[in-house]
């Protein structure tokens, strides 16, 4: 057997938790959180005609939260529900038959079942386990690491990937032309048609102590966009002028992260995200980020149109993968 699941930890966890999930003073949630106050990030109603006014918005919210939440959008509430109902069925299914998906030790890729992503700061874990596999392209996808149980998980997932593509073009042709830019040209230094979307599902267990641990560690997101669907326990937490608050949970609603690769291309106009989770007492909270990735051997740097004598390039230019890598092992970009 792998890993030890943080599922497994949570049923032997009454009242107290394993040290390892006790966080440093300087992250639990219980001193750090501002209480009774919900952050209301900007929320874009997609339905809006004022196709001026929702391209500002969509612009404003990326250079000043690098975080917004769409209402109103094309996706229907049944497409979304059946995407949590599969989830939520996989993580309920036996240990044993979670373990098939488990990913390889020697993989080097992220997708498969597992626990603890990042190497963690002083040896402390974060009280979630999660599922990663790819949803588009079609050529992208390996259904090794898509479950088989429920038997509409496939279905479900297909579903959501193709109601996605309307959301996806219509937020890159406004950030692109919220730089003064076309609006094909941001996707396209972003690979354009070959931009991977990776779904995650975060499996947050219920935990007897969520003033001292945490879900996702702060942390800001390596690819363009992140577009998020939660269950709807409150948990997701952004960081605003040095301190953490609760993001307003609106149901149906896309959270949007802008991630690393969007600030790197904008030349630092937009800002990516600085977030993290808090874990419920009762319930599991769950999550389904699909992270926009370019292909790993893509070049991303400051799109030349946005650098010249007077604004040098802020970032370097190199593979996404090369970025991915030294995020992931902490070594200056
Ligand atoms: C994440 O940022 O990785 C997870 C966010 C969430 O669970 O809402
Ligand atoms: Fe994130």
């Amino acid at each position: 057997m792998g890993a030890e699941r943080v599922q497994d930890i949570a049923k032997s966890s009454k009242e107290t938790i394993p040290d390892a999930f006790i966080r440093l003073e300087t992250e639990q949630p219980g001193i750090t959180t501002v209480h009774g106050a919900v952050l209301e990030v900007p929320t874009i109603d997609y339905s809006d005609p004022d196709e001026e006014k929702v391209l500002s918005a969509i612009e404003d919210a990326a250079r000043n939260w690098g975080m917004f939440q769409i209402v109103n959008h094309e996706i229907p509430s049944e497409a979304i529900a059946k995407l949590l109902a599969a989830g939520k069925g996989f993580f309920e299914l036996s240990q044993e038959e979670k373990e098939v998906y488990a990913k390889p030790s020697d993989s080097k890729s992220m997708e498969g079942y597992g626990t603890a992503l990042q190497k963690e700061v002083e040896g402390k874990k974060a009280w979630v386990d999660h599922l990663f596999h790819k949803i588009w392209p079609p050529s992208a996808i390996n259904y090794r690491f898509w479950p088989e149980n429920p038997a509409f998980y496939r279905e479900a997932n297909e579903e959501y990937a193709k109601h996605l593509h309307g959301v996806v073009d219509k937020l890159f042709k406004s950030l692109s032309l919220g730089l003064g830019l076309e609006g094909h040209e941001l996707k396209e230094a972003a690979g354009g048609d070959n931009l991977e979307y990776l779904l995650k599902i975060n499996y947050y267990p219920p935990c007897p102590r969520p003033d001292l641990a945490l879900g996702v560690v702060a942390h800001t997101d390596m690819c363009t966009i992140t577009i998020l669907v939660p269950n709807d326990v409150q948990g997701l937490q952004a960081s605003r002028d040095g301190r953490w608050y609760d993001v307003k949970y609106i149901p149906n609603a896309l959270v949007i992260h802008i991630g690393d690769q969007i600030e790197i291309l904008s030349n630092g106009k937009y800002k990516s995200v600085l977030h993290r989770t808090t874990v419920n007492k009762e319930k599991a909270r769950m999550s389904w980020p699909v992270f926009l990735e370019p292909p790993s051997d893509f070049e991303v740097g400051p799109h030349p149109k946005l650098v010249n004598k007077e604004n040098p390039p802020k970032f370097k230019t190199k593979k996404y993968s090369d970025y991915v890598y030294c995020k992931l092992n902490k070594i200056p970009q």
